[in-house]
């Protein structure tokens, strides 16, 4: 490969996003950028706060000021490092009403585009669409919600937390209805994107079927 790539991959909770990209950017040698996780830490500090999710004037300077950073797969805030604490079900059930805030998305953009400059792989709902509209691979990856709901169930389950299948698959339904019809930046599939379905597919399956596509799409000539 001659020049470092920009991978994006967007799609709906759960399709196996993270984990796929993970896997891509470590087989092509690529930075990874999970671009949830920092809404995450952006829903989790405001609440901390007492910062309902509504716009305001000040909203925008505020995300700013919170000082998120990523130090590898760290996510921190300030000084403090919040990467376990965003991925509990208390966050899952606040965060795309943050998300879906103008101010919040506009208060991370530049933190999620400066990521790029070694090419990147990068994960999210706006990737193609927003932040990488340039990017010389889209990817959407989706799958059924009975499939996302029981791939976060036994997520949690493995990481020794409680769960509910019935009560994630309700989340990630009102999660999808939420992010898709939001206002700004909603999740849809971007023109170009090759869309893949991760029901019936197996991780390797689906990390090999990508790679081939970025293989065939920035190989040197
Ligand atoms: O992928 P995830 O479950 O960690 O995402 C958390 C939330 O953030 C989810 O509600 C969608 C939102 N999100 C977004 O709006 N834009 C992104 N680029 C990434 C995530």
């Amino acid at each position: 490969m001659i020049r470092r790539p920009i991978v994006v991959l967007d799609g709906p909770a759960g399709a196996g996003k993270s984990t796929v990209a993970r896997m891509l950017a470590r087989e092509l040698e690529l930075p990874f950028l999970d671009t949830g996780a920092l809404y995450r830490a952006v829903a989790y500090w405001l609440q901390r706060q007492k910062v309902p999710p509504e716009e305001t004037p000040d909203l925008e300077s505020r995300v700013l000021s919170l000082g998120v950073r990523l130090e590898g797969e760290r996510v921190l805030v300030g000084q403090e490092d919040v990467t376990a604490a965003i991925r509990t079900e208390a966050v899952d059930r606040i965060v795309s009403l943050y998300a879906a805030l103008p101010s919040v998305r506009r208060g991370l953009l530049e933190l999620q585009r400066s990521q790029a400059e070694q090419g990147l792989v990068a994960e999210g709902r706006d990737m193609a669409s927003v932040v990488f509209p340039r990017a010389d691979v889209k990817v959407y990856l989706t799958a059924s919600p009975q499939v996302r709901a029981r791939r976060r169930h036994e997520e949690r389950l493995a990481a020794g937390q409680t769960s509910d299948y019935e009560a994630i698959l309700r989340q990630v339904e009102e999660r999808d209805r939420i992010d898709s019809s939001r206002e700004c930046a909603p999740l849809r599939v971007d023109e170009g994107a090759l869309v893949v379905d991760t029901s019936d597919l197996s991780l390797p399956e689906v990390v090999d079927r990508l790679r081939r596509a970025v293989e065939g799409r920035v190989a040197p000539h």
